[in-house]
């Protein structure tokens, strides 16, 4: 980590290259096989946790799933698609999981009260998203999922979490994108209220 980033706390202008690394950022479902260098996940984690969040309380835990964890989520996930779709589609799904190069689990630390809960989650969030902005800087894509097998008691026990402690926010996939993925937004002006 580059200490310097952390010890200048003060605003650098650079409208243009922020604003087309937030709007050119895409959720990557395709990944190249070649894993992107341990050291950009890292320096994506360093700048992870200077996201905002409240009483810092720095409530994310992040998980770097190593192969033989990754091959207990995909068979899992394998289990759990079988059943409600049968064996063809649970083999695409596996073989198709197998080949995401990146996997990573961020969770949530577990509050005594609501409203910390809901702060530390929004805190998360912003942790994902320092993330996926690093990371596409590097030119490496993501996608954060949160499908049925990030619920099950099972995936905890794969990854080692502690379900009383800590709850999953999302499995990260990341790695070089094999597409170019689009998606839209609705005009700011269908989202936007302004209070006299
Ligand atoms: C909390 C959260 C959970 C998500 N979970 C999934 C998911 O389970 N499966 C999926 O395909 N995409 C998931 N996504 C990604 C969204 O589908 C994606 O952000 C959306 O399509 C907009 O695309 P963009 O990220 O390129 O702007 C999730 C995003 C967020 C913020």
């Amino acid at each position: 980590m580059r200490a310097d980033i952390s010890d200048s706390h003060r605003p650098v202008p650079q409208p243009e290259y922020a604003a087309g690394l937030v709007a050119g950022r895409r959720t990557v479902n395709r990944f190249r096989a070649e894993s992107p260098p341990r050291s950009v996940l890292m320096e994506a984690l360093e700048l992870a946790r200077w996201a905002p969040n409240h009483h810092r309380t720095e409530p994310w835990r992040f998980y770097i799933i190593g192969e033989r964890t990754k091959a207990a989520i995909v068979s899992l996930n394998r289990e759990l698609v079988a059943a409600r779709r049968g064996e063809e589609a649970a083999e695409a799904k596996a073989n198709s999981w197998q080949a995401i190069p990146g996997w990573l689990v961020v969770t949530r630390v577990n509050a005594t009260n609501e409203l910390q809960a809901w702060e530390d989650y929004a805190a998360c969030a912003c942790a994902i998203h320092n993330i996926a902005l690093y990371l596409w800087s590097a030119a490496v894509g993501m996608k954060w999922t949160t499908g049925a097998v990030t619920r099950e008691p099972r995936f905890y026990q794969a990854v080692g979490i502690d379900s009383g402690v800590e709850t999953v926010v999302g499995l990260i996939w990341y790695g070089y994108p094999d597409e170019q993925p689009q998606t839209r937004r609705q005009p700011l002006t269908e989202r936007l209220i302004e209070c006299p």
